[in-house]
């Protein structure tokens, strides 16, 4: 099947759910090599079976690792250039949301390992693909950001400061390697139904997590929750190449969200 990403590679973190699953299966549609990474090797053993359901017929890489460790991170990269020796995209997605609280009731080990895993590990990802990149001089790199790193959320202090960082990261890196042929974007998701999500709605409300999911749709324009697909979309095409001079944006996918505050 001709596809845009035949015979490209693809390494995808936090492969093994949500918006990293649903890429990594819009990704090996279009023909990719993928290598997913995840810190639990259950979500990417059923992340590889979906796709190789779906018929798909690209090489697939299974990787453990903690995004928050710079070894760890090192050994992703690494164990993708032995096997495949190139890294034409890059989802940089990984993240956790931590616990909703008051900034004054905020757990500080929690905050910790909120930026640990979703500020350093992108950093980490974008300070050791970067090099591979910049020797291919061809690249694109997706971050995940969110609705929460282009405005305020409530109750999430280390979640919105984690993610502005990666919007701030974004911007950085791609003025810092424009002139090597990579593009660095992010993507700023609104509500997208994943477990991240639903372990949202359930700190709300943990008797019933879907009315809490019915209240807060309210407040979207398009009175729904996104679905995974739709960001797997988003995501094939800035890795793509389709339109290269796309560059330091940070874009939203979020119902038209945070367009209305
Ligand atoms: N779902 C949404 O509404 C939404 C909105 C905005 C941003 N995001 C962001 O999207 C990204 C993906 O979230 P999701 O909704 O798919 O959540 P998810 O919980 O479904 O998937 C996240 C994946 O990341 C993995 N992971 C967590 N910590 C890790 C670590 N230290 N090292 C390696 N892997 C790790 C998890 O095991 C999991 O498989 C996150 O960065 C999240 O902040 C999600």
């Amino acid at each position: 099947m001709a596809g845009r990403f035949n015979n490209k590679v693809v390494v995808i973190t936090g492969g093994g759910s949500g918006l990293g699953r649903a890429a990594a299966l819009q990704l090996a549609a279009e023909g990719a090599h993928l290598s997913l990474v995840d810190i639990k090797m259950e979500g990417l053993e059923a992340t590889k079976q979906q796709i190789t359901d779906s018929g798909a017929a690209g090489e697939i890489l299974l990787l453990t690792a903690d995004v928050s460790d710079e070894a760890a991170v090192q050994r992703y990269v690494s164990e993708t250039m032995e096997r495949f020796g190139r890294v034409d995209g890059f989802f940089n997605n990984a993240g956790i949301e931590g616990k909703q609280a008051l900034t004054e009731d905020y757990d500080s080990s929690i905050f910790d390992k909120v930026i640990a895993i979703n500020l350093k590990g992108v950093f980490y990802g974008l300070k050791h693909v970067l090099p591979v990149m910049k020797q291919q001089k061809s690249g694109y790199i997706v971050n995940t950001s969110s609705v929460g790193g282009i405005r305020a959320v409530m109750n999430q202090i280390a979640y919105g400061a984690s993610k502005h960082a990666v919007a701030g990261m974004t911007k950085d890196a791609a003025i810092e390697y424009a002139e090597h042929g990579i593009s660095v974007n992010a993507i700023a998701p609104g509500a997208i139904l994943t477990d991240m999500v639903i372990g949202s709605f359930k700190q709300i409300n943990p008797n019933d997590w879907e009315s809490a999911a019915k209240e807060f749709v309210k407040e979207n324009p398009a009175k729904r929750l996104g679905k995974p697909e739709e960001i797997g979309h988003l995501v094939a095409y800035l890795l793509s190449g389709d339109s290269p001079f796309l560059n330091g944006t940070i874009i939203p996918i979020d119902g038209a969200q945070s367009a209305k505050y």
